[in-house]
């Protein structure tokens, strides 16, 4: 029996900032078998592959208009060294992957081979450079390398190995968890290294580069200010930034409890659900306070809050290698995605972008390979990003709740019971609605006017499953998939949705 719940208004005529579509952004790291047998089975395999890039990962990454894609990390960026990963295949050295399981990398996928796949995937390319253990003038040179077009030494070297044509990469990251794994820095260290390597991260041609100086863990907030304050001359004249780096990043994971603790991705008990959809709407209360502090250093929003990590984090699947972070990805890791951009919906002027960690075989992956038979199963947060597309560079729309919003509290943190964003197309002609009900057992109904315009109801989808650990296998691919949903009525102006419990549901408008 459903409970009516919530009750809410949107005005369809009053759109707000746009939703960036790097908000739908990607990570790629060079991390258990996310690169290698994940997007990369190499040109020999039997697995089929354009030179070398599996063809059904890129086949089904298509479906989402992959925005942007960070790569090589990530803890492996910061001792990366991008000269190593160039030239033919059979000479380049091979390093030891320190972070994750301390294997050995034959870097046979570098710079060229990355900017392969993003060119297949029609996404562009986010570099996070090295300053843990690199050079300014090696980072200075890898810019060069992938964005000049004239007769420099770098774009010789760039020719000789066989790509002509300067590669456009828009994002550039100076840095990655510098507090940690990145050179465990103290930001006022830190600080200094991101304005100076940033300098040197030259605009070569029209190639213009968004630098992202590595940012805060969590809750960090002296982080934050302190890049803030060093970040030199905003003003409220978008043409008069005089910033070494026009954003910040900032990392937040899901988990059940604490980092020692983070539970399991398949089983987990009913309190642990709610632990977990709480620290998923906790994001909501870090992006608001990380703002706050970038508000009061640059009021008018000319320096992007970047959120390159985010997803749930579990502790890995029994019989795999721990360094390798794989796991499984149920009902829940779709509601923690679907949760999460709603509330980045909400955050749309300062969040410029997120990288959900990560695409294929780590932590919460839209894609998992079997590593024996290569077959490839879409997960239940694939269909998250899938069903959202259509809010990607839409404009936000206003979602008001009317009265006391239904809460539960867990991990001594209060949170939403129905979660919900909407979005109008930047033509003007249609909408979509995101909404989800976290309760793990109860329906919920909503009641939402809409106002402002005349509409109709469009494709209506829902994703749900039986269980809440249901999950997606080789065996059972579509356990888990979006279907057609009914749940709804029409009332004059007014729609009512009657969601399922632990489910997600979208719903398409065309506008008159
Ligand atoms: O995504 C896995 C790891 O999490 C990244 O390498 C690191 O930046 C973070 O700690």
């Amino acid at each position: 029996m459903a409970t009516e719940t919530a009750s809410a208004v949107i005005n369809l005529d009053l759109p707000g900032a746009k939703i960036s579509k790097h908000q739908y952004g990607h990570f790629a790291e060079h991390l258990g078998r996310c690169i290698y047998g994940g997007f990369w089975v190499g040109e020999d395999s039997e697995i089929p592959n354009e030179r070398g890039i599996r063809l059904d990962v890129v086949e089904a990454l298509k479906k989402l208009n992959i925005p942007n894609l960070r790569w090589p990390g990530g803890c492996f960026a910061d001792e990366y060294h991008w000269q190593d990963g160039i030239g033919p295949r059979e000479n380049r050295p091979k390093m030891v992957n320190s972070h994750w399981g301390n294997v050995v990398e034959n870097n046979h996928f570098g710079t060229h081979e990355f900017m392969d796949l993003c060119e297949m995937l029609g996404a562009d390319a986010y570099i996070a450079g090295n300053v843990g253990s690199g050079t300014v003038q090696e980072m200075s040179q890898w810019v060069e390398y992938m964005t000049r077009d004239d007769d420099s030494p770098m774009v010789e070297l760039r020719r000789k190995n066989g790509r002509d044509k300067a590669w456009k990469v828009p994002f550039w990251g100076v840095g990655n968890e510098n507090w940690g794994c990145g050179g465990n820095m103290r930001v006022e260290q830190f600080a200094d290294l991101a304005r100076q390597y940033s300098t040197f991260c030259r605009d070569h041609g029209d190639n213009k580069l968004y630098r992202i100086a590595g940012g805060p863990n969590v809750d960090d907030f002296h982080w934050t200010e302190t890049l803030m304050k060093s970040v030199g001359c905003v003003s409220c004249n978008s043409m008069n930034v005089m910033s070494p780096y026009q954003a910040i990043s900032l990392h937040y994971y899901t988990m059940t409890r604490e980092w020692e603790n983070k539970g399991k991705a398949l089983t987990f008990t009913e309190d642990e659900y709610y632990r977990t959809m709480a620290n998923s709407q906790h994001v909501d209360t870090l992006l608001t306070r990380h703002s706050t502090i970038m508000d009061h250093y640059d009021p008018c929003k000319t320096i992007g809050l970047v959120l390159d990590e985010w997803g749930t984090w579990w502790q890995v699947e029994e019989g795999t290698n721990p360094g390798f972070l794989y796991q499984q990805n149920t009902m829940r890791d779709a509601l923690v995605a679907s949760t999460h951009f709603d509330i980045f919906t909400r955050h749309a002027e300062r969040l410029v972008m997120a990288n959900i960690a990560q695409t294929v075989n780590v932590l919460q992956a839209m894609i998992l390979t079997d590593p024996d038979t290569g077959a490839l199963v879409l997960t239940p947060t694939y269909h998250v990003f899938e069903m959202n597309t259509a809010h990607h560079d839409a404009l936000a729309l206003d979602v008001s709740f009317r009265g006391q919003r239904e809460r539960m509290e867990a991990a001594d943190k209060r949170f939403n019971v129905v979660s919900a964003s909407a979005s109008v197309a930047e033509d003007g002609a249609s909408s979509l609605l995101s909404l989800s009900n976290v309760h793990l057992d109860e329906a919920r109904t909503i009641r939402i006017d809409l106002r402002g315009r005349d509409w109709t109801v469009g494709e209506a989808r829902l994703l749900t499953s039986t269980e809440i650990a249901d999950h997606n296998s080789p065996a059972h691919p579509e356990a888990v998939a979006p279907v057609a949903f009914e749940g709804f009525t029409v009332d004059g102006d007014a729609l009512e949705v009657t969601l399922p419990a632990h489910s997600y549901v979208t719903i398409a408008l065309d506008l008159a």
